[in-house]
């Protein structure tokens, strides 16, 4: 009898420790209770490139999410055509360009406090190459972007003026975290500036947000001198993974954030 229960609580020791094993194994990240289903079934929406990237290199990928996760989540919130802040928002930590070591287009710019740090260090990085980057429009408010979408709608006519200007609210720049460097012409590409930035501004954390053939999915045409401050991280993830597509990745962040949190954050 008592080598029958003996026996008894081996076995189940032994179950115990093979299912342990089991749910460990489906794991693809040793920190993260995340499994290979799991991502799969989140990255089901997206184009086979983006996730096959993804799924074949899943512990960069999460590491990367995880980094995001300690930023504050405001920054990677989806404004676009179809999403928009309310008329009364305006960022708690806009702070004047004017005493700032940078070189401006304009006086009485502001842009969020958070992006500072990096835009700093872009800025000294940019003239350490023999760069100058010019900040042309950053923070603007609901009001002054109503004045310029109706504006070009006045002197360009809507179907253009949708193509280039945000409707009031749906604008980027009113996050207080978007930036135009330089003038905004499609040969800012062309300047020193626009080059050095496009190769550049992703490691201080600035994403293009428009880029040339995106606009059957942003709906703006391309802007080579529009940059969002995201961070490094989802900019990393944004370049190595979402084949440089700002709008599908934090498209697919906004989607997905919840169950980040809770299967990175709760190990
Ligand atoms: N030009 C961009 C789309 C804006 O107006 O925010
Ligand atoms: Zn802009």
């Amino acid at each position: 009898m008592k080598k029958n229960i003996f026996f008894l609580i081996l076995l189940i020791l032994l179950l115990l420790e093979v299912s342990s094993c089991n749910s460990d194994e489906k794991r693809i990240h040793p920190k993260f209770a995340i499994t290979r289903n799991d991502l799969e079934e989140m990255t089901s929406n997206l184009p086979d490139r983006i996730k096959a990237s993804i799924l074949s290199r899943p512990q960069v990928f999460l590491e990367y999410i995880m980094e995001m996760l300690k930023e504050p989540q405001d920054i990677f919130q989806l404004i676009d055509k179809k999403h928009s802040l309310p008329s009364n928002y305006v960022p708690g930590d806009l702070v004047s360009l004017q005493k700032y070591d940078l070189t401006t287009s304009k006086r009485n710019l502001y842009l969020r406090r958070i992006l500072m740090p990096d835009l700093l260090a872009m800025a000294e990085a940019a003239r350490i190459a023999g760069t100058e980057i010019i900040l042309s429009s950053t923070y603007r408010s609901f009001e002054y972007q109503k004045r310029l979408f109706d504006y070009y709608v006045k002197t360009e006519g809507i179907k253009k003026a949708e193509r280039e200007s945000a409707r009031p609210g749906h604008s980027q720049h009113q996050l207080g975290t978007a930036i135009d460097f330089g003038s905004i012409e499609d040969s800012f590409i062309n300047t020193r500036q626009g080059r050095w930035l496009a190769k550049n501004a992703w490691k201080f954390g600035f994403s293009l947000s428009y880029p040339r053939g995106e606009e059957n999915i942003t709906g703006y045409k391309y802007e080579p001198w529009h940059y969002r401050y995201l961070g490094r991280a989802a900019c990393y993830l944004i370049r190595n993974f979402f084949g440089n597509s700002q709008q599908v990745f934090l498209e697919f962040y906004g989607k997905n954030e919840k169950i980040f949190k809770e299967k990175l954050l709760n190990p």
